[in-house]
């Protein structure tokens, strides 16, 4: 079939809106409806390079490239059909995608850590995680790679039955497009990671769609101090809607906040989520942090840096939530007793013709989280 999707063919251009040719679903897929997509900083690292992996490691995966390539990870949509084999999902259900697929039986997925699961090793470059074949075309008949097998910024999907988990038919679609990459990351930052407990003082670096739910995390979590570092304005006075106690600009700004705080022992997690991940935000993130607390770095580190900052993007990418197909319905339990707070993230909507403007905006920092709405 023929469907509409946001296409980057190489790092610094802008998403090209273009029609693509689907496959139908094979054994162990499923062909989806998309019905919103996140715009999630991620993508935008492949616009920026940030994220494409040096050149040595492209040459191990077929063709040397990852582009063309079909942007989005976080996504929510309508199970159109399913291919041979499917038993997870059925046509008219709404499904999550998860950005990590978790196939279930490999040894991590066995041991309850379905975030590290095996299929998800290979998030660019290759086909599908069934067959190593692509589902997705150019309009002229090239194959076309799609952002963490899955490519939400596409009016229709067909995704491994691993990449979908099936939520209840009355959440807003938009609310699961949410949960499915911002707020399972950010939420999982400070609970998960960083283990915040009941009394506990925690800084949250960049306060954008990840960070605004690591504050949500931190504080339904029982932190006595939730302290969030953003430069936008309008991110401080929405982490304080999170769930913040105290918002300032800056690192340094929080430094004698935090230690007035603690009586100087200062935080015992600080979590990093700012837009891109340098290396020089790691010593300021280790002097707000008490001794024996946690950094934890969420961001996305520039990919071709120094060793250092090769190691953060690594440590950023191996070990990022918990199981997806846990906690996902987790967190929609929680939006559905009202103590987590998800329509409040949506800052603006787009048609999938805006998605350029939505990065735009992002980039100048009036979005807590932009949302692609798909007719
Ligand atoms: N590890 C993962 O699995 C994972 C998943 C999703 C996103 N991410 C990454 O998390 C990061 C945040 O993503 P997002 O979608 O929330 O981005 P975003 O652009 O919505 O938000 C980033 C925020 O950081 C702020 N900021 C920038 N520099 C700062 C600094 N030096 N100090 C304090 N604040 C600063 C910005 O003002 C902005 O509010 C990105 O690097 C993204 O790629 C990682
Ligand atoms: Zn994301
Ligand atoms: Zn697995």
């Amino acid at each position: 079939m023929r469907t509409r999707a946001a296409v980057l063919h190489g790092v610094g251009q802008e998403w090209r809106v273009e029609e693509i040719e689907l496959d139908p679903p094979g054994p162990g897929e499923v062909l989806v409806k998309t019905a919103f997509a996140g715009l999630c900083h991620s993508d935008e690292h492949l616009v920026t390079g940030d994220m494409v992996p040096p050149q040595e490691l492209l040459d191990t995966i077929p063709g040397g490239t990852i582009f063309p390539i079909i942007g989005g990870h976080e996504g929510s949509g309508v199970v159109v059909e399913v291919g041979a084999n499917v038993t997870k999902v059925a046509p008219g259900d709404h499904v999550s995608c998860s950005f990590v697929p978790a196939c279930g039986i490999c040894p991590p997925c066995a041991q309850g850590k379905q975030n590290l699961c095996d299929l998800g090793a290979r998030t660019f470059g290759g086909g599908m995680i069934t067959d190593g074949t692509y589902r997705t075309h150019t309009a002229d008949g090239r194959d076309l790679g799609a952002l963490a097998k899955l490519g939400t910024f596409s009016e229709h999907m067909v995704l491994a039955d691993a990449s979908v988990i099936k939520v209840e038919p009355d959440l807003p679609l938009e609310v699961v497009c949410l949960v499915s990459c911002g707020v399972a990351t950010g939420y999982g930052s400070a609970v998960s990671r960083a283990e915040v407990k009941a009394g506990d003082t925690v800084v949250v670096v960049g306060c954008g769609g990840i960070g605004s739910n690591a504050v949500q995390g931190a504080a339904a979590a029982g932190a006595a101090n939730v302290i969030a570092v953003d430069p936008v304005q309008f991110k401080q006075e929405k982490a304080m809607e999170f769930g913040a106690t105290h918002a300032v600009g800056s690192m340094e700004e929080a430094m004698p906040l935090v230690n007035d705080l603690t009586w100087g022992r200062m935080a015992d997690a600080t979590i990093l989520t700012p837009g891109v991940l340098h290396g020089d935000l790691i010593q300021p993130a280790m002097e707000l942090t008490a001794k024996g607390g946690t950094v934890v770095a969420t961001a996305v580190a520039p990919m071709d840096q120094t060793d250092v900052k090769l190691d953060l993007a690594r440590m950023t990418l191996s070990q990022k939530e918990a199981s997806p197909n846990s906690r996902i319905p987790e967190l929609l339990m929680l939006y559905r007793q009202g103590k987590l707070k998800l329509d409040e993230l949506i800052t603006r909507r787009y048609p999938l013709d805006e998605i350029n403007q939505g990065y735009k905006d992002m980039n100048d920092g009036i979005n807590i989280r932009g949302v692609i709405e798909f007719a």
